[in-house]
Order: structure tokens, then sequence, then C-alpha cells
């Protein structure tokens, strides 16, 4: 594989990070049984493990992606988040659930869900490969986290280092010389 070279050690492999996506595609669908969410997938880092994850979930879904950046403080949800490419489904009376490789200081997460309750949707819940929880800087209720990581840089399974490594079937941690 490319890029093995610049991998310092492999934190969950595919087939951990499979075993996983089972166990947290059986927990939504006992948690929509009867419902119909919209699944919103954060471009870019989530489109590999949204893919995953929802062929493991029983139960009907919309699908739709959005794109975001999130600018300003990042110890509040104030800052802007600026909507790079925005859903073309309407989320209101819906319950949603986002999809997303990582949760790192929180702020995109948080300001995004304040904009989704905003447009009237019924719920909005995350789900999430990665958490890292001790990077936090502005609470957001992770409803489904994958694995708990350390803070280090962690690539592959979606996430990124300048655009690559994020089809890396394991997700890995990147050698210091190959980000510094
Ligand atoms: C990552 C991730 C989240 C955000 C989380 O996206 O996909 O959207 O950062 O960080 P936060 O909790 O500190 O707000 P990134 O900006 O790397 O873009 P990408 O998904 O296109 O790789």
């Amino acid at each position: 594989m490319q890029h093995t070279n610049d991998i310092k050690k492999t934190l969950f492999t595919q087939q951990q990070i499979a075993a996983r996506i089972e166990e947290m595609g059986a927990e939504i669908t006992k948690d929509y049984a009867g419902k119909r969410p919209i699944v919103i997938g954060v471009l870019k880092g989530a489109w590999i493990f949204l893919a995953d994850l929802l062929r493991e979930v029983d139960v009907d879904v919309d699908v739709d992606f959005m794109s975001v950046s999130s600018y300003g403080s990042g110890t509040t949800t104030s800052g802007s988040l600026t909507i790079v490419k925005d859903l073309t489904v309407d989320v209101s009376g819906r319950d949603v659930i986002i999809v997303e490789d990582i949760v790192d200081t929180g702020t995109t997460l948080a300001r995004l869900k304040e904009m989704l309750l905003a447009r009237n949707a019924n719920s909005v819940a995350i789900a999430t490969l990665l958490n890292k929880p001790s990077r936090r800087k502005v609470e957001v209720a992770v409803n489904y986290f994958g694995f708990e990581i350390p803070d280090e840089f962690v690539v592959g399974f979606g996430l990124d280092f300048d655009e690559k490594y994020r089809t890396l079937k394991d997700v890995c941690v990147l050698k210091e010389e190959a980000y510094m």
C-alpha cells in the first residue's frame, strides 16, 4: 500500500473497524426502528465510514451530504459555520443523524447541530467513527462513536493529511516527519 513508510503504527485494523461498525449499525437500527432518519455525511472525511455504517443499518434512511468550514473561536458555538455545500433535503420535522469521521474540539459538530435544530429538525444525533475527548473545547453530545482515541495525528479510513491517506484501510498514526 502507498504511504506505508509514513505510518508510525496502526491503531485499528480494518477488521476491528468492521466489527465495531457492525455493532454501531445494530444500535442505530434499534434506536430508529419505525423511523426514517435523514443521515447527513459531512464531507469529506465521513464518506468511507458512512458507506460502511449504513450497510449495517436496517431501517430506511435518506442520505445527504454537507461540506462546512468552522471559523472563529474554537471555544464557543458562536463562531461562524461556513456552508461550502448545503443539503438538498429539508430537515424540518425530521430525525437527523450526522455522520463524521472524527469529533475533535467539538466546534464543527456543535455548530452544525445548532444549525440543524434551528432549521427545525425533530432530533439531531451524532455518529462518529473516532472521538478525541481530550481535545474538546465545546461540549457536544456524541450519541454513537466507534473508538475513543488519544491526542495523536491519525489518518486513514477517511481521515487525511493534506488530502493524502484517506483511502488507507486501517486507522493509523502518522509519523511526525510526514506532517511536520
Ligand atoms: C474534520 C472532521 C470534522 C472536524 C472535526 O474535518 O471531519 O468535520 O474536522 O473537528 P472539530 O471537532 O475540531 O471541529 P476536516 O476539517 O479535517 O475536513 P475533512 O473532513 O474534509 O477532512
